[in-house]
């Protein structure tokens, strides 16, 4: 009987690599969220199977592939990457399971397959806040700088739309490579140029690099801004990097700092949980991906065939730790608020604490 079998969620991440961050705070967020609610809803037993990919697509492809055929899951999730994601869309496609992405960003993810349903962010939806903040402040110019694949593309591509809409000027933009960059060629040809601010994406774990070699080449003293979208100054490193990030502004969907109940709540139990750590935005992205399988689950009564399962995870609305957010039905990404944020001390710690919002934020990407 359907009782008896376990409900199963292939959990594929880099868990190793240039990436393992990104693999590490998800596990630690869906294993918190199993914890919190429990390995048994709607009278099926939950079972996670976690996959090491390396943040390599090929491999990522090949787990999805194995998790579908010979373990018969019910829920692809994870990837924290582009390449990943968009690796394993057809599987999704023709299996019909679906693929709830928890980290990748770029724009053009939810129209690799209808079966992927997104609980991250996108580059679009988190860049143009910044954008619009930028020349009200001082910066009219500024040189990008983005990894070069799907989203440091998209970051770069909707920065700049509405940097030059609103009167600034992009004057030039670089793109690193994603694997082993070497930023000091790049950051040594922007200190050159001396715009007023330097726009950064680079992923998750990237960003303490980043920053080290931006102050160690003295940019900030001559005169040249940092600003980033959040992945820069990633909670899960934020802290070491030392007082030259304070003041730094980004723009992105999760702090740590959010002052909401439920994220204090979120951020203390995580903490205990896993020694400490803080969770990042990767982290809330598998928790409330977690949330989104587990919701659809209790909807089909436990069923869990993966249309049903897909029409259930579409249009739900609920409290993040990030605060509301919403699942539309129409392009499966995540519609919410996004923060800027600059970094200052609070209790002898470095937080990204927000100090505007632009409330109910769909992806801009798919406007076209
Ligand atoms: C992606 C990966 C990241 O680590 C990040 O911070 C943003 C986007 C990606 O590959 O889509």
């Amino acid at each position: 009987a359907l009782a008896e079998e376990a409900f199963k969620i292939g959990l594929i991440l880099p868990m190793t690599g240039q990436q393992a961050t990104t693999g590490r705070q998800i596990e630690a967020a869906a294993k918190l969220y199993m914890a919190q609610n429990g390995d048994t809803v709607a009278g099926r037993k939950v079972q996670l199977i976690i996959k090491d990919d390396t943040s390599l697509p090929d491999v990522t492809r090949r787990l999805a592939q194995e998790l579908v055929v010979n373990d018969k899951v019910n829920v692809l999730a994870g990837f924290g990457i582009t390449p990943s994601a968009m690796a394993t869309a057809p599987i999704a496609t023709q299996s019909k399971t679906p693929q709830v992405v928890m980290a990748a960003a770029t724009s053009a993810i939810t129209e690799a397959s209808p079966y992927i349903v997104r609980t991250s962010f996108t580059l679009p939806q988190v860049s143009v806040a910044l954008a619009d903040w930028a020349p009200k402040n001082g910066i009219k110019t500024v040189v990008t700088l983005v990894s070069d694949y799907g989203p440091g593309i998209d970051a770069e591509k909707f920065f700049k739309d509405r940097l030059t809409f609103n009167g600034g000027k992009v004057t030039e933009s670089l793109r690193v490579p994603l694997r082993n960059p070497d930023f000091a060629p790049f950051l040594q040809k922007v200190r050159d140029a001396k715009p007023d601010a330097l726009f950064v994406f680079v992923p998750s774990g990237a960003g303490s690099a980043v920053m080290k070699q931006f102050l160690e080449r003295g940019m900030d003293k001559a005169g040249i801004k940092l600003i980033a979208t959040g992945d820069v100054t990633d909670d899960d490193q934020l802290n070491d990097m030392g007082d030259g990030a304070l003041g730094v502004v980004t723009s992105h969907h999760y702090s740590a700092a959010h002052p909401s109940a439920m994220n204090k709540k979120f951020v203390e139990a995580f903490g205990k949980a896993n020694k400490g750590l803080r969770p990042n935005f990767m982290a809330v992205g598998g928790y409330d991906g977690m949330r989104v399988i587990y919701e659809a689950l209790k909807k089909t009564g436990g069923k869990g065939g993966g249309d049903a399962l897909l029409a259930a995870m579409k249009g739900q609305i609920f409290e993040s730790p990030r605060g509301p957010v919403f699942i539309d039905a129409q392009t499966r990404d995540i519609v919410q608020n996004v923060y800027l944020r600059k970094v200052e001390k609070k209790d002898g710690q470095l937080y990204n604490v927000e100090f505007d919002v632009i409330k109910d934020v769909k992806d801009p990407g798919k406007n076209k």
